[in-house]
């Protein structure tokens, strides 16, 4: 080889080097304050251990104006073994939105998926199972009356292939549909400030399952239940088909309530369509995101209750459990904006 051609050799693997670098090091995202730019609250769910991060503090409060506690005010942290109740995380968490400013979304108070063993356990010849629900609601939603704003009060009430109710603890105790609407009762008792909600999932994915929950709704707001809201989860997968997002939101907006896309999260190891490139799946992130801010401003204002982020960085996402290469946030492990995070800023001001 001559000395020319292997000089032409050698500069072109640096220039392929210094391309590769530059792939995995993507240019700089800017996104502005989110909550600044949306015309509706911006919230992100939190647990203690992120707010003793400096980090996690900044971007919480640099972007978003409302908290939902992750799993700390869920009955399997507050209900102990013995039926005592335990609000030392739940304050903290309730203190930090208070002392920073930030709304605070309670979530959730009955939910299929947990069922403590002070409730399993529990002494009905003591007391019975319906005085020790409505003794934990009163004591739940008293607590942080007037500092919750609003309570997820029933929780993935619809069964997982959309056909009816789920089956739970608590409707075996107190009836299908009586659980749910003496749940509402108890919190509007105990503080008859606060906003509740209906939350549930997969509703952009399954008709079906949209449809009952909206039966359920129309049953429960017959039946004079004080139902004020209405959530969805809005965990999808890249590859989400577009204009899902959007019709399930508008579908919720049609009952009349607020609606909360209550705990959006976009993950890529879940796809299963196929991504040119990692670019491209990172616009597909994005648009998703910003799919779900349009159908919140294409409602009636009064009915646009917010968009909640279930996990501000990759690194803070459940979905890590399942799948440590998630990366179904709006930024990254570092804290840095990624293209998400621009596309929802950019959906947020367009439509101001
Ligand atoms: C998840 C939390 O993110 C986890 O930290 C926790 O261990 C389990 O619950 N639907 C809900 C949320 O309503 O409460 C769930 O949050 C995610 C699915």
């Amino acid at each position: 080889m001559s000395a020319a051609s292997r000089r032409a050799v050698l500069g072109g693997a640096l220039a392929l080097a210094a391309c590769e670098r530059q792939a995995k090091s993507a240019p700089a995202v800017y996104a502005p304050s989110l909550k600044s730019v949306a015309p509706f609250p911006i919230g992100t769910c939190a647990q203690v251990s992120h707010l003793q991060q400096p980090l996690w503090v900044d971007l919480a409060l640099r972007h978003c104006n409302r908290l939902t506690p992750e799993w700390e005010m869920k009955m399997e942290y507050v209900v102990q073994p013995d039926g005592g109740f335990l609000f030392d995380r739940p304050d903290r968490l309730a203190d930090f939105a208070r002392d920073r400013g930030l709304r605070l979304h309670g979530h959730a108070l009955v939910w299929y998926a947990q069922k403590p063993a002070g409730f399993l356990n529990l002494d009905e010849r003591r007391v019975s199972f319906a005085r020790a629900y409505d003794n934990y609601i009163t004591a739940l939603v008293g607590r942080y009356r007037g500092v919750a704003a609003s309570w997820d009060v029933v929780n993935e009430a619809i069964a997982e292939d959309g056909d009816g109710w789920r089956d739970s603890l608590w409707a075996q105790k107190l009836g299908p549909f009586d659980h749910m609407r003496r749940a509402f009762d108890r919190a509007r008792e105990a503080d008859p400030g606060a906003v509740l909600f209906l939350n549930d999932y997969n509703l952009e994915l399954m008709p079906k399952k949209l449809d009952s929950f909206l039966r359920l709704t129309e049953q429960l707001l017959k039946a004079g239940a004080p139902l004020g809201g209405l959530g969805t989860q809005t965990h999808v997968a890249a590859d989400t088909e577009a204009g899902a997002i959007g019709r399930a939101v508008s579908a919720l907006g049609q009952m009349g309530l607020a609606v909360h896309v209550s705990e959006a999260d976009v993950s890529m190891t879940r796809a299963q369509g196929m991504f040119a490139s990692r670019a491209e799946r990172e616009r597909a992130q994005g648009r998703l995101y910003a799919e779900a801010a349009e159908a919140l401003l294409a409602l009636p204002p009064a009915q646009r209750f917010g968009l909640t982020l279930w996990g501000l960085r990759d690194r803070d996402s459940w979905l890590r459990n399942e799948n440590p290469t998630d990366s179904p946030a709006i930024f990254d492990d570092s804290g840095n904006a990624k293209p998400a995070a621009a596309a929802l800023a950019e959906a947020l001001s367009r439509n101001r």
